[in-house]
């Protein structure tokens, strides 16, 4: 069992351009699991199957192959939305579970970055981190990025899609997007990406540190 660092927090921010650095900076392997759940509802609509089908988008979860995930389809704040639908399936959930679990028990290490890690997939992750941001600060960095790719909706609906999906996923029953009680808050709503990874890796050094 190598050392798994659990990351988790809302839409936009920025958990998974930390965990990516993070993982580089250790030569861990990193997961981003919105991904896998971003890949099931791409499935479902490749099928023409509705994004709450359970029995399909069950099948779609286990038929899953890690490494013939299309990252370029699976992009963009529409398919973020499909996946927030299809993730609060209890079957969905249970079926991408245990494809996490053997992710995070590789040698060196491995960083996964989620909703859930940390409460439901790496309950005894080494460290847990939750990284937030104010929705408007999320909102401002979303709707930039949309900005520099040519196609920026207003500032009010990315705002208005960033709280939406900030309430499913926090308010479903199953698994929801919440910090674990022995997470670290890590809130970057006035740090730049350099200021948050020096951060992250302080609290990952202690507890390398002491072990
Ligand atoms: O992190 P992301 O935006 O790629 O995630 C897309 C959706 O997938 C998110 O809104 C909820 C769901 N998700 C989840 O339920 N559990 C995870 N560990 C990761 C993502």
């Amino acid at each position: 069992m190598g050392f798994v660092i659990a990351v988790d927090g809302p839409a936009a921010s920025g958990k998974g351009t930390l965990s990516k650095r993070i993982a580089a900076h250790y030569g861990f392997a990193h997961l981003d699991t919105g991904l896998l759940y971003r890949a099931v509802a791409r499935l479902l609509l490749d099928k023409n199957r509705p994004l709450d089908d359970e029995k399909a988008a069950q099948a779609a979860a286990f038929a899953l192959e890690l490494a013939y995930m299309d990252e370029s389809r699976l992009r963009g704040a529409e398919m973020g939305e499909a996946a927030s639908r299809v993730s609060i399936i209890p079957a969905v959930r249970a079926a991408l579970l245990d494809r996490q679990r053997e992710f995070a028990a590789q040698a060196p290490g491995a960083v996964l970055d989620g909703r859930d890690i940390g409460t439901v997939i790496c309950p005894d992750a080494d460290v847990k981190l939750f990284v937030t941001a104010s929705a408007e600060e999320r909102a401002r960095r979303r709707h930039r990025e949309l900005e520099s790719r040519g196609a920026a909706p207003a500032y009010e609906s990315v705002l208005a899609d960033i709280r939406a999906r900030d309430a499913r996923d926090a308010g479903r029953s199953s698994a929801p997007l919440r910090q674990a009680e022995d997470a670290v808050l890590l809130d970057t709503t006035t740090l730049g990406i350099e200021e948050a990874l020096a951060a992250a890796l302080a609290v990952v050094d202690k507890v390398r540190g002491a072990s």
